[in-house]
């Protein structure tokens, strides 16, 4: 299979790109190098040298007119639409550049998509919802320009679906956690804990240390991205993909204390209305039509993202990290 995959050099960008180099394939990855590492493509890159042109990396934005050939000249079987930003405070403080990068980006990925004649499209959407639990039969409400602009991504797939016959699955991805995750982005709990209990430093967080979320290890989100590349045309839609093992806040920090072995502290402060509090997903539709299942349970995943943060995170910081917390959003929300 020939694969594109925008985004490649993210998070779980580069997790696909390994896993459908490793399964075999042929991947063309598309960055513009925004929140992206070089770093995170060693392993992709190195695949070259056993057998050559099995991983091509190009610098582009989404947005760029180029896309088009870029698409033309990759005719690649299948698309993976990871590339976004991801910044939730930013969307909040320029809803603007958020919604070029995110609407007007995924327009320019089912334009070129269209015209290179590739009909399946897997886009990693958003799992955050006002309702809890959220199945695929609630409607869904966004609570930030971010989640705004995912979701318009959606809607834009299935009208290119309507229109055209793309055959677009959408992935509403709760917390994906695991190696290669930002240290220093606002998503990401896990992250944020670990390097601060291993860093000896306090956490912060904006909300209820009681709000229940939902984890997905990283793997197991580019298993169903995997599994929905591989599904028959006709299947189509979105599908939710979380862990089935929800957890608390501070049940999140107190795992984590327990596998660094050193308590992590928890300071509450107040919620800004517009953080998401609680995500909790149904997954039975993935389940039964992808046949999605998750493997890593979240004690296991956590033991693995320490592993790997201890080989990133400085023990005795000459600066602080970011901690998990939404203040940047708080703060936006009160002076508006
Ligand atoms: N991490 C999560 O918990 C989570 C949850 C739900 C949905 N998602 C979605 O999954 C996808 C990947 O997220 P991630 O956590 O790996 O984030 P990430 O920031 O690590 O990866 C996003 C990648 O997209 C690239 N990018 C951003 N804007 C671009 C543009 N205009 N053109 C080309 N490349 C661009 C960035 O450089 C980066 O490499 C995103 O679409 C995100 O919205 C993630």
């Amino acid at each position: 299979m020939r694969a594109l995959v925008t985004g490649a050099a993210g998070f779980i960008g580069s997790t696909l790109v390994d896993r459908l180099l490793a399964d075999g394939h042929q991947v063309v990855g598309i960055d513009n190098m925004s929140a992206g590492s070089a770093d995170n493509l060693q392993e992709a890159l190195a695949a070259n040298e056993t057998r050559k042109h099995r991983f091509t990396l190009v610098n582009l934005d989404i947005q760029a007119p180029e896309l088009v050939d870029v698409f033309a000249g990759a005719n690649p079987d299948i698309i993976f639409h990871l590339a976004a930003h991801v910044d939730l405070s930013a969307s909040v403080a320029d809803p603007n550049f958020d919604a070029r990068n995110n609407v007007l980006g995924t327009i320019n990925v089912c334009e070129a998509s269209r015209l290179a004649g590739v009909r399946r499209i897997v886009y990693a959407a958003s799992g955050s919802s006002r309702y809890v639990p959220t199945d695929e039969s609630h409607s869904v409400a966004p609570v930030s320009p971010h989640a705004a602009a995912k979701l318009a991504g959606e809607f834009y797939l299935g009208a290119y679906a309507g229109l055209y016959g793309l055959a677009p699955i959408c992935l509403a991805l709760a917390n994906v956690y695991g190696p290669r995750q930002n240290l220093h982005g606002e998503a990401g709990m896990v992250i944020a804990f670990g390097s601060a209990v291993i860093s000896g430093r306090p956490v912060t967080i904006y909300g209820e240390a009681t709000a229940v979320h939902e984890f997905v290890y990283v793997d197991d989100a580019v298993d169903a991205f995997v599994r929905a590349a591989e599904a028959p045309m006709q299947i189509t839609g979105t599908y939710r993909i979380r862990s089935g093992r929800p957890a608390t806040v501070a049940q999140v920090l107190q795992m984590i204390s327990s596998v660094h072995d050193h308590p992590g502290s928890l300071n509450v402060a107040s919620a800004c209305t517009n953080d998401v509090q609680s995500i909790a997903m149904d997954a039975t539709h993935a389940y039964e039509t992808l046949g999605w299942q998750p493997g890593v349970g979240l004690m296991d995943g956590i033991h693995r993202t320490m592993q790997w943060l201890r080989t990133v995170v400085d023990p005795a910081p000459t600066f602080l990290p970011v901690s998990w917390d939404s203040r940047a959003i708080q703060e936006t929300c009160r002076a508006s």
